[in-house]
């Protein structure tokens, strides 16, 4: 499987920290040093799909395909405003695709995850050349803007891959621990004459320590795995591309590993957290810029609620 387009959309709204210490009770200062984040775009006016489409279409254009290539879309994302349908099959009739299309929900680390199940696809079906992946997400709406400990790390965003048959995929490890009460949100259904138990409604639960040890453990023995797995050293990879949640935590696992800053590349301090839709959007950026260079080695790793991890390891053969 190999990676032949990008493309990502973000909100029109920037909100710096500064915005937020108006109504909270924050510093620009605690966040950066606590987060590395500067600003985030959040969403106001638009809707998710629409970013969605958009990021999805900026990758068909670099891929030089068309939506009617497509075999199979893959969307990962938490949350948004429908319940049903499934956001993949609101993408492919904005961008005029008409392949098979399915939703995933793996918190973060959804584009590991969609990654792989694309990587799956090829090798068992024939009919199989072409799949888009999607991650697109709006975390903003989760949280309890008056929590200052979960709503400064957010921000909303899409980004996308398209994908062919090929060699470029080498290695992928994945983890799941069943760990809810670390990240969770719990949302009232519809009722009905029948319900009699209590149901838990409220915003995004965090323990954010937690969350941060769990991070560090998962993802540096996922990318130890892949990177093992695949015959090469930590020195071999040129790009490590990290879920974007906190700097801290991206700095940790860079100091376990002994590399240099210059190969992790981040944009947290432009988006915050962005869930699932972080790396994609981070490789974008990369790839746009011109900092991937045609046969360099990329680690991908992320985590999020699950508590879920996931690394893989892959070549750039684009150019
Ligand atoms: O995609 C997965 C999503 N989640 C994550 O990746 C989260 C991982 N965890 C983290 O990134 C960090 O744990 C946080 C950034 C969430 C918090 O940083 P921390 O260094 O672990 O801070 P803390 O929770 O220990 O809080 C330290 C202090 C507390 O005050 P007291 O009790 O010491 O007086 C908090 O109330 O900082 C306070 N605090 C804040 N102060 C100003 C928490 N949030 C804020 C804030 N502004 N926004």
């Amino acid at each position: 499987m190999n990676i032949t387009g990008t493309g990502s959309a973000h909100p029109s709204l920037t909100v710096t920290n500064e915005m937020l210490a108006d109504f909270l009770d924050t510093s620009d200062e605690w966040i950066v040093t606590r987060t590395g984040i500067k600003q985030r775009q959040i969403i106001s006016n638009e809707r998710l799909e629409d970013l969605a489409a958009t990021a999805a279409d900026n990758a068909l254009t670099d891929a030089g395909i068309k939506a009617s290539e497509l075999d199979f879309i893959i969307c990962s994302n938490v949350v948004n405003e429908y319940i049903t349908p499934s956001m993949s099959c609101i993408i492919q009739g904005k961008i005029g695709a008409e392949c098979p299309c399915i939703d995933i929900n793996g918190a973060c680390a959804g584009f590991i995850y969609a990654l792989d199940m694309a990587n799956s696809f090829f090798q068992s079906k024939s009919e199989i050349n072409t799949i888009l992946i999607v991650c697109a997400e709006e975390p903003t709406r989760m949280v309890d803007w008056q929590q200052r400990n979960t709503c400064v790390l957010f921000g909303d965003g899409a980004g996308a891959v398209v994908l062919t048959r090929g060699n470029d995929f080498k290695a992928v490890k994945l983890t799941s621990i069943s760990k809810s009460e670390a990240l969770y949100q719990m949302r009232k259904l519809e009722s009905t004459p029948f319900i009699s138990k209590d149901e838990p409604d409220g915003p995004l639960v965090m323990k954010g320590q937690d969350v941060f040890k769990l991070a560090v453990a998962a993802s540096l023995k996922d990318i130890e795995c892949v990177v093992r797995e695949s015959g090469n050293t930590y020195d071999d990879v040129d790009h490590y591309l990290l879920h974007q949640a906190n700097i801290r935590i991206i700095e940790t696992i860079r100091n376990y590993i002994n590399q240099s800053e210059e190969k992790f590349p981040h944009n947290i301090e432009n988006y915050g957290n962005t869930s699932s839709a972080s790396i994609p959007i981070l490789l974008d950026e990369l790839n746009r810029n011109k900092q991937l260079k045609c046969g360099d080695t990329l680690v991908l790793s992320a985590f999020g609620a699950g508590f879920t991890a996931g690394a893989c390891l892959f070549k750039w053969s684009k150019n």
